[in-house]
């Protein structure tokens, strides 16, 4: 089966399920229609719940290594379809064929560290201060979980929620962005094909999100929600899922800064930037969107990254050389176009690029003289614009980089051993880099504080978010 053929039904239970209605999915590439997909709504959401739980009731009775080893298979699948769920990623949202097999890479890393994590779910034994009691902790999972994944990393962050949820013996529910239902498909294709057994990982795509998503939030056999976009979308999802006290974790938006001592070495720097700002066209919530460097490098840290940029292939996914794809659709690329104009009418200038190519293509940008009153260093431009700003003293440049209220990611490049730390520690965020553009990796936590989110992915973080805690009190009878 290939994902195309698959993309005219849904999935549901055990079997490919003609949807009633369905939507045309475009390419970004070049607008064409790619695939008909489902559209569902409330009536599949209400199937999709009840067959959840009928599969939450078995699965979570399946030992761990029998979970391990289906997950292993699905791990062993998906590796074995990486170019074809690569190309499928790209034809659907445009990321450039070389990120996309570096995803399928990390979203394979998700399913092969959650096998094994599966079988290392500990409990606790602990002392009771009566000599009669014996007191234990142990895990379980969740229960039924609801799964809100965006287009940015179509199959890694299906991986990133599937493989701990099902690895610790919940039920999956997927609801993909509209943008990107086809990765997922594929991903829940070769679950099956792994052994998963029917209802524990159902995808239902949608155009319409809001009225499938209010039925999963309303309906209290599912007992949790896990949620990736923006923090707007985050704060109404947190409000309803309130209603029937779901456990939750929301990996919301960033605002990341990237920091540039006077001691870094720039060549280094420079790569490091260019990695972290451009990677999948700057949509992801861990690219840097303010660029702070010391002013006695400035310019010579401004040059080399103007050349960097200059030197980057905008142009056609497909192609194995393709640095910088299209924006994932129209309003992607108004946002983009907007900041731009707004920075330069408030006194930015425009170093390099700033003008949109044929499509949903634009110029990767680079802009200087940035003060805080522009909509840049506000709100996640999410596309491939470098607003770089001097600074002069360490203290004042921690204030700046902590003045936001998203918490994702923050980077600094330095070789003070002292200012690393230093300055690490004093960053308001879930995740930094030093001398790191690029940190996220299966088996480390990811996630954000403030307005940036709750709770982590990854690691054996990652799987506590779908395991409950059941305290047991035994007595010994005398
Ligand atoms: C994201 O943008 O949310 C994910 C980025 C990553 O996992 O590196």
């Amino acid at each position: 089966m290939s994902s195309l053929q698959s993309a005219e039904k849904r999935y549901i239970t055990d079997a490919w399920q003609q949807a009633q209605k369905s939507y045309p999915l475009k390419s970004p590439i070049d607008g064409t229609v790619i695939a008909e997909v489902a559209d569902c709504g409330p009536q599949e959401a209400i199937e999709a719940a009840a067959a959840g739980w009928r599969a939450f009731e078995g699965w979570k009775g399946t030992t761990a290594f029998e979970r391990s080893e289906i997950l292993m298979a699905w791990h062993d699948l998906i590796t074995g379809h990486a170019e074809e769920l690569a190309k499928t990623m790209t034809l659907e949202m445009g990321k450039p064929i070389k990120e996309a097999r570096t995803e399928i890479s990390y979203a394979a890393g998700f399913v092969k560290w959650y096998a094994e994590e599966a079988k290392r779910v500990y409990g606790d034994v602990f002392p009771s201060h009566l000599p009669q009691k014996r007191l234990m902790a142990i895990k379980q999972p969740v229960g039924p979980v609801f799964a809100i994944t965006p287009w940015n990393f179509p199959a890694a962050m299906v991986t990133r929620k599937a493989g701990p949820a099902l690895a610790a013996g919940c039920s999956f529910i997927l609801k993909p962005a509209e943008q990107t239902p086809l990765s997922a498909l594929y991903l829940a294709d070769l679950w099956r094909q792994a052994g998963g057994p029917e209802g524990t990982l159902q995808v239902l795509p949608t155009r319409d999100p809001v009225p499938l998503s209010d039925t999963l939030l309303a309906d209290p056999q599912i007992r949790k929600l896990t949620f990736t976009g923006s923090t707007e979308v985050g704060r109404l999802l947190y409000k309803k899922a309130s209603e029937t006290v779901k456990k939750i974790s929301l990996e919301l938006g960033g605002h990341a800064p990237f920091l540039i001592f006077d001691d870094a070495d720039l060549d280094l720097a420079v790569r490091e930037v260019v990695a972290c700002k451009y990677r999948n066209a700057g949509q992801t919530c861990v690219c840097t969107n303010r660029i702070y460097v010391h002013s006695s490098v400035l310019e010579a840290f401004t040059d080399r990254y103007i050349r960097a940029t200059e030197a980057l292939r905008v142009g056609d996914p497909l192609r194995d050389d393709t640095d910088i794809g299209p924006l994932v659709d129209e309003q992607g690329l108004t946002k983009v176009q907007q900041h731009i104009q707004d920075a330069v009418a408030k006194g930015a200038s425009l170093k390099t690029g700033g003008r949109s190519l044929e499509g949903l293509y634009f110029e990767p940008t680079v802009l200087t003289d940035i003060t805080s009153e522009m909509k840049i260093m506000q709100e996640e431009t999410f596309g491939p614009v470098a607003p770089i700003i001097a600074f002069d003293d360490e203290a004042e440049v921690i204030g700046k980089a902590n003045d936001t209220q998203y918490g994702l990611a923050a980077y600094l490049y330095t070789n003070d051993l002292s200012r690393a730390f230093r300055v690490s520690e004093a960053l308001e965020y879930g995740i930094v880099g030093v001398n790191d553009g690029v940190p996220a990796v299966p088996y480390a936590p990811f996630g954000g504080v403030k307005q940036s989110g709750l709770g982590r992915e990854g690691g054996p973080w990652g799987i506590e978010e779908y395991l409950e805690i059941k305290y047991l009190s035994m007595t010994m009878p005398r």
